[in-house]
């Protein structure tokens, strides 16, 4: 059993709402959040906001969390004052298994991603999805 070395990446795809909507017709665009660098501890805590800055998320785009198990985890609140206060607390769902989870968004809604363990430095995102 040679397989401690290996890195499988596994991608897990949970969707999130999973009502179609076959008549639209923008194309869904995929995103991995916050760039590059993944889902990480950023050095500015400003950082995912200025990620999402600029772009224009829609029903349909998908978006991927790469971050390491062993550090960080992807978690969501319903709520705003929960996501500003980095409430814990309120955690709706925490993903913690690694693979590189992602989410689709067929509805109109914000949704608050956060990291349990660093969300109070910065690793939070807002989603805002419009409807085009
Ligand atoms: C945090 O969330 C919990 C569960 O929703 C809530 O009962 C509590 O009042 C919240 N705490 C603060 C400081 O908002």
């Amino acid at each position: 059993m040679a397989s401690s070395n290996l890195h499988i990446v596994v991608v897990t795809t949970l969707v999130v709402v999973a009502s179609m909507h076959f008549s639209t017709t923008t194309a869904a665009t995929s995103y991995l959040v916050g760039g590059a660098n993944g889902w990480h501890l950023p050095s500015n805590p400003h950082h995912y906001e200025e990620w999402a800055k600029g772009k224009k998320f829609v029903k349909g785009d998908q978006f991927f969390f790469i971050y390491k198990k062993e550090e960080h985890n992807v978690a969501y609140v319903k709520r705003k004052e929960d996501f500003d206060k980095c409430n814990i607390t309120a955690v709706d769902y925490v993903y913690k298994s690694g693979g590189v989870p992602s989410w689709i968004f067929n509805e109109v809604e914000i949704v608050y991603f956060i990291c349990t363990i660093h969300c109070a430095k910065g690793q939070k995102v807002v989603i805002d999805v419009k409807a085009s």
